[in-house]
């Protein structure tokens, strides 16, 4: 169940306003896409100038970019000031935002995003969202969003009566509205608001970005504390550096509760993907022995033979916080660097164990809100 949080009345179809000369988003995204295609003259007319089939992919690629630039600097302060104004309290915030260009009849290509709320989709109710468009958005090219009772009403007879995705749509149709703003304005929502797109016929593309917080002891359900989430004007992560004859090895465990189902296929992806940024191969793995409570891990920081271990997350850290911590004190001590891969975080001083801490206990509801739902409905 959601307590009442003073985020929400903000967040319930509000809207944010920033000074756009102070904080010349829309400008740097351009420069940024004219790194690519120098052809494009204006975010709302890149479809003129380039394959549309390209445009999730540069989205991607420009997100990655604009940590070259001070634009997610400016992004901070932008949500930082609103945020402090309105509670004054910590939030963390989504380290790899989406920008997305909304192209003109990108039905054709089968395209559409569907009608979804933020619960649907992996995100807990700690999170509030923040859509910021960079062109203007009115009309069939913008977010169609509904109120929060429609969304709920809709919410609770889909589950319980299993529509099909033509019912969702038809009802979300007669309900919804399109978010009509300008660049220097956000729209802010939660994740009970029901939302998507229609078919945009208005011949201009629309670009936007959108981007999560996480409020402090919030539930963050499939979205995890650094990996997807940062702290505010900081990010903890590091560029690894490996010296030759260093022994690296890899690690992987099924004792925490969030990596207890993440079977070994998809925990190495994660250490394979760091493999591959830092320019090392792949290392020997370990895997741990299931329900003995990381005990090979202890026993691999018995000496000072390994100088690198690659865990797939913070964690894999076990979640009992005195262990967790004896474990990376004794690391530092040992000078083996932990590398938790799925973060960027490297543990190798004092301070590293308290950023990692500082992440680690930001929240403690580790509930479903998927599973709340369905506990309301049915009563389970
Ligand atoms: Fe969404």
């Amino acid at each position: 169940m959601q307590h009442f949080h003073p985020l929400m009345e903000l967040f319930n179809n509000g809207t944010l306003n920033y000074n756009k000369e102070m904080y010349p988003l829309s400008e740097i995204i351009l420069e940024c896409v004219q790194n690519h295609y120098p052809e494009v003259k204006s975010l709302d007319t890149i479809h003129e100038s380039m394959d549309t089939n390209e445009l999730f992919e540069l989205g991607h690629k420009v997100n990655r970019e604009l940590y070259n630039t001070d634009f997610y600097k400016m992004l901070d302060h932008v949500i930082g000031d609103y945020i402090q104004q309105a509670t004054g309290e910590e939030v963390l915030i989504q380290r790899f935002p989406s920008i997305r260009f909304l192209q003109p009849n990108q039905d054709e290509q089968g395209k559409v995003l569907q009608f979804h709320q933020g619960r649907w989709v992996g995100n807990g109710l700690g999170l509030y969202t923040i859509w910021m468009p960079f062109t203007a958005c009115y009309e069939s090219n913008s977010m169609q969003i509904l109120d929060l009772e429609p969304s709920r009403e809709i919410t609770r007879k889909s589950v319980l009566e299993q529509w099909d995705y033509e019912k969702l749509n038809e009802e979300c149709l007669k309900h919804c509205w399109p978010i009509t703003l300008q660049p220097g304005q956000a729209h802010l929502f939660w994740q009970e608001h029901i939302h998507g797109n229609i078919p945009n016929r208005t011949g201009k593309t629309r670009c936007s970005l959108d981007i999560r917080i996480l409020v402090k002891g919030g539930q963050p359900h499939r979205k995890w504390p650094g990996s997807y989430f940062r702290p505010l004007h900081k990010d903890f992560a590091k560029k690894p550096e490996f010296k030759q004859g260093e022994n690296i090895v890899a690690y992987a465990e099924y004792e925490g509760m969030k990596t207890k189902k993440l079977d070994l296929y998809f925990q190495t992806l994660v250490v394979k993907g760091y493999c591959q940024r830092a320019g090392i191969p792949f290392p020997y793995q370990h895997g741990d022995n299931e329900s003995l409570g990381n005990h090979y891990l202890e026993y691999l920081l018995k000496d000072d033979t390994i100088d690198h271990i690659l865990l797939t997350s913070m964690f894999s850290l076990p979640d009992d916080a005195e262990k967790r911590i004896r474990i990376m004190k004794k690391a530092v001590a040992q000078n083996c660097k932990l590398h938790l891969c799925n973060e960027d975080i490297i543990v190798e001083t004092a301070e590293d164990i308290e950023n990692v801490e500082y992440l680690r206990t930001f929240t403690n509801d580790w509930s479903s809100p998927v599973d709340q739902l369905e506990e309301e409905l049915y009563g389970k």
